[in-house]
């Protein structure tokens, strides 16, 4: 065995009590322990031997470390308005020694440094060459897509969007995300203006998964349509939107899987 898990647990979640009650450091909690999760899952469905699966879930596990500082030091998950927080937790891992506390050994560290760094950037750096590391930062960024349901659907929509929620159901939708959404881009987030926007991002991120079996995932939970059905979408223009977003995604999902 690679990775004692019922320690690397125990250290992970005594790590996060540090830092009180707070439903921002729940969510991610939560949310970590699931992609652990999902990395097994897609590693398995990879056919990775015990030991890489290992790996891939050790790194779902610990991908968010840097979130919990972030929640608690500026009480937000935007990046933008505070800091990186992929960079933060290689700090906490690698500078802090943190690291140790999940594996012993030090063989992985680069791979580990590198899919926690890039696994929120828009794209896998180039600088990533290594066949291996680059499997593991494409399994880590599909595992972490596809929790944004999840997390969504279990915590409540008001928990995870961007913008402050007055009445959802009456919101707009800008014509640059429809547009990426219905054309199996994922979506520039720079144009996101209303919480209805931030959902059709999420879903853009069907677009962008790596692995059949993520989308796989998303089928079998019914993730595209119970996301959709969670705003009775009063405004005529997104009710249409978000009808042509929903049939353009199932479709997709059903043509991969
Ligand atoms: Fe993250």
């Amino acid at each position: 065995m690679l990775i004692d898990f019922d320690k690397a647990i125990e250290n992970f979640l005594k790590y996060t009590e540090q830092f009180g009650k707070n439903p921002k450091i729940d969510i991610k909690r939560k949310h970590s322990l699931r992609v652990m999760q999902n990395c097994e899952k897609i590693a398995i469905y990879l056919g990775l031997n015990k030991e890489d699966t290992e790996l891939a879930k050790l790194i779902g596990l610990i991908h968010d470390i840097g979130r919990f500082e972030q929640i608690n030091k500026y009480n937000t998950f935007l990046d933008r308005e505070s800091v990186n927080h992929a960079e933060l937790g290689n700090k906490i891992l690698f500078e802090d020694n943190k690291i140790r506390d999940f594996i012993q050994t030090n063989e992985y560290d680069y791979l580990i440094k590198t899919a926690i760094l890039n696994h929120n950037y828009r794209e896998i750096s180039k600088e990533v060459t290594d066949k291996r590391t680059l499997l593991y930062c494409k399994i880590i960024r599909d595992a972490d897509k596809i929790d944004i349901f999840s997390v969504v659907i279990n915590d409540g929509l008001e928990n995870a969007v961007v913008f402050k929620i007055d009445d959802i159901s009456k919101e707009n939708v800008s014509n640059e995300i429809i547009e990426d959404c219905l054309n199996h881009r994922s979506c520039r987030k720079e144009f996101m203006k209303t919480n209805i926007d931030c959902i059709i991002v999420w879903i853009s991120y069907i677009y962008n998964l790596n692995f059949a079996c993520s989308l796989k995932i998303i089928k079998d939970n019914n993730y595209i349509d119970r996301f959709i059905d969670l705003v009775d979408y009063k405004n005529k223009k997104t009710s249409l939107a978000m009808k042509k977003i929903q049939k353009s995604a199932n479709e997709y999902i059903n043509s991969k899987v």
